[in-house]
């Protein structure tokens, strides 16, 4: 794991290693051409209604898949860190944290939220740098724990990205990965909706009017037949909030889709074990937690 992220040296190492400046401006592009959701944004407004109860439940949600007290004393790199709400959480549990995000409100929210919590620089390192930039990836080093929660398939070059994260697993480490399910011509629609909303303006407009009420009276429904506030329960399934989750889901471009098994395998032909799943039928996220069994070199 790289250290001293806030000295003067490492952000010059940022600049030169990962391009931050001019990366920056090819994020910028991106998001302008209607190539890229500006995730960040969201992030910093869900940042305000971030509580302890929320945190707790991202804690919890990390202890259930890698194992309670898995994480004391090791070193964890959360890929895409958006809030920083996870590297709050795996800070919390013990790791030392190393966050990183390629878009600028991301790295400047999780920031934020290390400073809230008055977190030592030292055990919680934030950068700005792409999962799928090599020479980035190489100068972090190798973690314990890599967790890339709902990142990969946004990146735009989903299985690069996949390859990427593999390299920074230490031998004998965790890989814990979120990925959207692959559920066929749903997926191919909903990946036309997002391409809607980043377009621009009226883009935006028309997909919200169209799908948020539709996504409020449902939820609300469904809380009412169940007898169960569904905003709640969302909630207390990672900590997130189900209207940011709305936006998140309606601009989340670009947007690509797996299989489990196309997963699996993947990550088995490069020297992982699986060790905990969890599917859905459908549209979702489908989450893995593998282990790095084989002698494969990170960097072959
Ligand atoms: C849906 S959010 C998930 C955030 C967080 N992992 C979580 O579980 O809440 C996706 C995040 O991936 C980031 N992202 C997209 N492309 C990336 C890339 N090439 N490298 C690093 N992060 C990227 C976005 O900026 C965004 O913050």
């Amino acid at each position: 794991m790289r250290g001293g992220e806030d000295t003067g040296a490492a952000r010059a190492g940022l600049t030169t290693v990962s391009g931050g400046g001019a990366s920056s401006r090819a994020w910028r592009r991106e998001v302008r051409e209607g190539r890229r959701f500006a995730f960040g944004n969201n992030w910093r407004r869900y940042a305000r209604v971030l509580d302890e109860d929320r945190i707790d439940q991202a804690r919890r949600s990390l202890e259930v898949m890698l194992g309670d007290g898995s994480l004391r004393g090791r070193s964890f790199l959360d890929v895409g860190s958006g809030s920083g709400l996870f590297s709050l959480a795996a800070r919390q549990l013990g790791a030392r944290v190393f966050s990183f995000d390629y878009d600028p409100d991301s790295v400047e929210c999780t920031r934020e939220l290390r400073e809230r919590f008055d977190l030592d620089h030292e055990d919680w390192q934030i950068e700005r740098g792409s999962v799928l930039d090599p020479e980035f990836m190489r100068s972090i080093g190798e973690f314990d724990i890599v967790y890339a929660w709902g990142v990969l398939h946004h990146t735009g070059q989903m299985y690069a990205a996949l390859d990427e994260v593999t390299r920074r697993v230490t031998s004998g480490g965790m890989l814990y990965i979120a990925i959207y399910n692959d559920c066929g011509i749903r997926a191919r629609y909903w990946r036309g909706v997002k391409r809607l909303y980043c377009s621009g303006l009226i883009g935006r407009l028309v997909v919200c009017s169209l799908y948020l009420p539709y996504f409020f009276i449902g939820r609300l429904a469904k809380s009412l037949l169940n007898g169960r506030d569904q905003f709640r329960a969302y909630r207390e399934r990672r900590g997130m909030s189900a209207v940011y989750d709305w936006f998140d889901w309606l601009g989340g471009y670009p947007y690509e889709v797996a299989r489990p098994e196309d997963l699996f395998r993947f990550l088995r032909d490069r020297g992982f074990a699986l060790r905990e799943l969890v599917t859905v039928d459908g549209l979702g996220i489908n989450e893995l937690v593998v282990q790095r069994v084989g002698g494969v070199s990170p960097d072959r």
